[in-house]
């Protein structure tokens, strides 16, 4: 029955009239539907009248059986329904995304007139979707504009970066990739997707998947460190917070795996630079996340700003169509970054503006955020046979079903609820969430004296350093819609633990820059006289202990927050080192969005946390481990660089023909290293202490042989041998010795965060099967190859135990 549709239906005699839901006139039935029957009533005659009859009963059948899953019968004819309807320029209208005014990540053009043009698009069915139209007044506003003035009356999808919480604040992701706790990772999502939803929200571009290993790069903050496989399970535990299992539940929102692909590769950290890595890297390293992710239901991906091979990756036929779309079958739709399908220019991809919206279409791009290359050019290419209709009706069905599996056309307005909104955001239970979310990625790095935990009965607490009263900062980079100046600061956290008997005096020590700073503008850090220095000094000085803030301000990393010089900014290592000169116990706790090099703080921090931009209740997160009433669990998901020079350093290097450890290397010269440091970081992947001790023993292979289609269990016994109860990450890690491509010298491959009382001892098991062995080959195929592997488990990248595994064929 559905193949007799008659999609050539004149649309020209289709002289519809506008309608919509009205504000709590909920019909349950789509537009297109209701403007389907209306003219069923006037015109019964033709084709048209056949197809307004299938659409109806697509919409009452689909209805019933009720949609959860991502291609379902029920929804493709729905959409095929509504495609059928639309003129080309409606068409194009779904794939043209413009960004309010509200907030902007990218130059947008000022002037009235320009914003007036903007609605009138809205108006006419011109726009697909917003973004940066946040709150539930403005959106429904804006999504009223839409639905009621439109032919068609299709609604709009409103967008926004809610990276790392909406209103309630969590930590950066890199830094909540450091908790390796996939279940806080997935509630810290779930909670930002409960409050985005009810201010109007329909979909978060994130989680950034970007495998980064360059510091420098300031998005690191965004991602979740350098491992393809620590990072495709936070990536999943993300997308599952944000869109659960059912789209259109009343607070799930669409999810984005960005930036596809490569973007963290910016040759020399320089953002929206060019990158360069080959097919190895690409398949290997960069990539898995997202096939995990668009294998999983992911609704879009993000293409990057950043070419491959010399090709913009939103004109990348090869990515976009024959790995995502085609091998991967993805079936949601692909968005482009900010200005990138006009960048194509710059570039010197594409003579102008209409070729950039030629190359964006066929290869694979759906939806064009802010460059208006679809918007003004994508009609005429179509008209003057360049680009096939189909090629556009693909695009248009993809971002179709997506409104559909929202449930958008049942109710346009679902997300707008202001009730909802005033209800659930920045509530006590959100802020719970995230103080328990923050204190678990927090990451002990040293505690040589066992200084730490300190205990709450101290009489006095020096609190030194600008970063410690700042309310801001905590909050760290793209912070969605947490208000300035919100987050619990470390002074206050430690105010709030601490006994009667205990005196905190602060001294705020160092300057760092001046003013909030903002997102579009660069940060001005003015010299620091070091007026503050000798007040800092006095009060450590008669403190028993002093808990000194080092580190970052929020906007110093983030997107085109790319840094040469990655050390402390300005001279807080200089006062560090006067207040360790008249007191010993100094902790110093580090604040940052991306690993900092600063061998010497390290050096003489003998206690140190990493504590990123842990967000909302930072400072009462901080202040739980500070005071063991949260015993440290985050491991480093990034190695920390001895020096700037090392960069890039990671612990999953494939070994070179020469293979070298530092200066001198037993007096030889041609070995691969450096004359004046080691190879290794200063941290390495996976570091990170609590305050107990963890043994492992008992480690086994069920077998130190296997075959393709043979699983074998490896299992090691972790006792808890200190008095505290913690909990640990144990870490799988295999090595490949011999393969068609070289393999790293260690690759993660399983890990498990588990609880263990003090005294307590207890057996940790891994599978393993050919899967956990395989990588893409040197034939680009997916697969395992028989030989000799290591398998690894330990605390972190480096203090491994090992035993060997043979895989036979
Ligand atoms: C960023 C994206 C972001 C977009 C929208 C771009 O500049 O690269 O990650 O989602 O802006 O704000």
């Amino acid at each position: 029955m559905f193949q007799e549709i008659d999609y050539d239906a004149d649309k020209n005699n289709q002289k519809l009239e506008t309608a919509w839901l009205k504000p709590g006139g909920f019909l349950g039935v789509h537009p297109a539907i209701k403007i389907l029957g209306k003219l069923m009533a006037r015109k019964k005659s033709g084709s048209f009248y056949m197809v307004m009859q299938i659409a109806l009963f697509i919409s009452i059948s689909g209805s019933v059986f009720g949609q959860t899953q991502l291609i379902y019968p029920g929804i493709e004819q729905k959409v095929d329904s509504v495609l059928a309807l639309m003129t080309l320029e409606e068409k194009v209208g779904q794939l043209n995304q413009h960004s309010g005014s509200w907030d902007v990540t990218g130059p947008i053009p000022q002037d009235n007139e320009y914003v007036a043009e903007r609605a009138e698009l809205l108006k006419n069915g011109g726009v697909g979707s917003m973004l940066n139209v946040v709150g539930a007044e403005a959106t429904y506003e804006a999504q009223k504009l839409a639905v009621e003035n439109s032919r068609l009356g299709i609604p709009i999808i409103f967008g926004f970066d809610v990276i790392h919480g909406f209103k309630t604040i969590f930590p950066i992701p890199l830094g909540e990739a450091a908790s390796w706790d996939l279940e806080a990772i997935e509630s810290s999502a779930r909670v930002a997707a409960i409050e985005a939803s009810a201010s109007g929200v329909t979909w978060t571009f994130a989680p950034m998947v970007d495998v980064g290993r360059d510091p420098r790069w300031g998005r690191v903050m965004e991602g979740a460190g350098e491992d393809p496989y620590l990072g495709t399970q936070v990536a999943l535990a993300r997308m599952n917070g944000f869109q659960t299992d059912d789209l259109s539940g009343e607070s799930s929102i669409m999810a984005t795996a960005k930036h596809f692909a490569g973007y963290a590769f910016s040759e020399a950290g320089r953002d929206y630079n060019t990158v360069d890595f080959g097919r190895h890297t690409l398949h290997n390293i960069v990539l898995p996340p997202f096939e995990a992710l668009a294998k999983s239901g992911i609704a879009t991906v993000m293409n990057s700003f950043n070419d491959l091979n010399g090709i913009p990756a939103n004109g990348d036929y090869y990515l976009q169509r024959t790995i995502l779309k085609e091998a991967w079958d993805f079936d949601g739709f692909i968005i482009s970054d900010w200005g990138s399908i006009r960048q194509m220019i710059n570039h010197g991809y594409s003579r102008d503006l209409k070729q950039s919206a030629y190359h964006a279409i066929t290869s694979g791009n759906d939806m064009d955020m802010e460059s208006e290359a679809y918007q003004r050019h994508l009609t005429e290419l179509v008209e003057e046979g360049e680009v096939d209709i189909e090629t556009v009706n693909e695009a248009v069905r993809r971002i179709l079903r997506m409104k559909f599996l929202l449930g958008l056309f049942d109710d346009p307005y679902k997300y707008s609820d202001v009730e909802r909104e005033a209800a659930v955001l920045y509530t006590d239970e959100h802020r719970a969430i995230a103080r328990d979310v923050a204190k678990r990625s927090i990451v002990l790095m040293n505690n040589e004296q066992n200084l730490l935990p300190l205990s709450k009965e101290v009489s006095r607490i020096a609190v030194i350093g600008n970063l410690a009263a700042d309310k801001d900062t905590p909050l760290g980079n793209w912070r969605a819609r947490g208000e300035t100046e919100s987050a619990v600061s470390l002074l206050e956290g430690i105010e709030a633990a601490v006994g009667e008997n205990t005196e905190v005096t602060y001294t705020e020590g160092y300057t760092l820059a001046e003013g909030t700073g903002s997102f579009a503008f660069p940060l001005n850090f003015p010299e620091d006289d070091g007026s503050g220095f000798e007040a800092a000094i006095e009060n450590a000085r008669n403190a028993d202990v002093v808990v000194m803030a080092v580190g970052e301000e929020a906007l110093q990393s983030g997107e085109g927050r790319s840094l040469v010089d990655i050390t402390l900014t300005g001279r807080q290592l200089e006062l560090f080192k006067e207040i360790k000169k008249v007191n010993e116990n100094v902790v110093a706790v580090l604040m940052a969005g991306r690993p900092i090099v600063e061998p010497e703080l390290y050096e003489e921090a003998h206690t140190l946390l990493n504590t990123w931009h842990l967000g909302s209740e930072a400072g009462h997160a901080i202040a739980d481990v500070l005071f063991g009433d949260y015993n440290p669990s985050g491991k480093l998901p990034m190695s920390v660089p001895r020096a700037i020079g090392q960069i890039p350093v990671y612990y999953n290097f494939k070994s070179p023909g020469r293979p070298g450890t530092g200066p001198g290397d037993d007096g030889a010269v041609f070995w691969s290293h450096f004359n004046d440091e080691l190879n290794t970081p200063e941290y390495s992947f996976g570091h990170g202490l609590s305050y107990t001790t963890f043994e492992y023993s008992n480690f086994s292979l069920s077998s130190s042989a296997m075959s393709m289609d043979e699983t074998i269990e490896v299992s090691v016994d972790v006792t808890n041998s200190g008095d505290m109860d913690g909990e640990e990450v144990v870490q799988l890690y295999i090595r490949d010795h011999f393969a068609s491509a070289m393999r790293p010298v260690k690759e993660l491959r399983g890990f498990e965060k588990v609880l263990i009382e003090a005294g307590e001892t207890k057996t940790i098991t891994f599978s393993v099967n050919w899967e956990t062995l395989a990588f893409y080959a040197a034939d680009e195929t997916f697969k395992a190859e028989p030989g000799m592997f290591s398998i690894m488990v330990g605390s972190n990248s480096v203090d491994v135990q090992v035993l060997e595994l043979e895989l036979a064929r």
